[in-house]
């Protein structure tokens, strides 16, 4: 494992993480159990991601928790999904607090019950001055949601005349994003042999490099993600130039 770590370039640290932890229910079946067992699985690899990020100091990392299409699975799979979320988000919070991690949500949270919603307010802001990274969480999450939710703000600003048309750039409709105040995503990864988007981030990783495991999000450990990172370094990233 050392000898992994050795590989690493501390010059050449991604500043923003994205992952979509995928394959939880899989991992599930092929032990014979239901698909909630592999959800529950999947904490422990969120919390060996966040001990590496503070490890490298990775300054951002977003997890792809539950989509917006997600809430289209059948009724005893998000039943068992929220009671999860229930059961364990606030001891989860407060892990990530301990790490001095900053909690920061995207997506549309009004579909979450108020006692959710609630523990999520109460960290958001209980870890708002934290200094080792920023943690954000998709929840309810979809990129096409963002982006028409920016687009209307945005066109209603120009109809209520506080705007010109000329005024809206690349970085003012970044800043109607929920990820406003963050970096572009320079790192997908992405579990469970998949090779999809899957409707996350998509104007925030216009330039991002993809990985892709075939590695269930459950057995994702520091050794994986350690490796990512490594595969990561040894991209040539041109942005369009030469
Ligand atoms: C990812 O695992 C977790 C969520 C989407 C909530 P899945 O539940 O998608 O697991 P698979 O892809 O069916 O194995
Ligand atoms: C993407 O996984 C969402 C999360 C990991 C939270 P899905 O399992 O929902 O994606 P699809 O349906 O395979 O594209
Ligand atoms: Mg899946």
């Amino acid at each position: 494992m050392e000898n992994l770590l050795k590989k690493i370039d501390y010059n050449n640290i991604p500043n923003h993480v994205a992952i979509i932890m995928d394959g939880n229910g899989r991992w599930a079946k092929k032990r014979g159990k239901i698909r909630s067992f592999g959800h529950e699985k999947g904490i422990y690899s969120i919390i060996d991601t966040l001990n590496v990020c503070k490890e490298l100091s990775i300054p951002y990392i977003t997890l792809y928790v539950f989509s917006y299409e997600n809430w289209n699975r059948p009724k005893e799979e998000v039943n068992s999904l929220m009671e999860l979320f229930y059961k364990n988000l606030k001891n989860f919070l407060e892990k990530i607090h301990k790490k001095n991690l900053r909690i920061i949500i995207i997506g549309e949270l009004s579909k979450f019950s108020k006692c959710i919603q609630k523990n999520l307010v109460f960290f958001i802001k209980k870890t708002r001055k934290n200094k080792s990274g920023t943690l954000i969480l998709a929840l309810s999450y979809s990129a096409r949601e963002e982006i028409l939710r920016a687009t209307k703000n945005i066109a209603k600003r120009v109809y209520n005349r506080e705007l010109k048309i000329k005024d809206i750039d690349y970085y003012f409709f970044q800043n109607h994003l929920y990820t406003k105040n963050f970096p572009d995503v320079d790192l997908i990864i992405r579990t469970s042999g998949e090779k999809r988007i899957s409707n996350f981030l998509l104007w925030q990783s216009a330039y991002a490099e993809l990985y892709f495991t075939d590695i269930l999000w459950p057995d994702f450990r520091r050794k994986d993600f350690i490796e990512a990172i490594i595969n990561y370094q040894k991209r040539k990233r041109r942005f369009g130039k030469i």
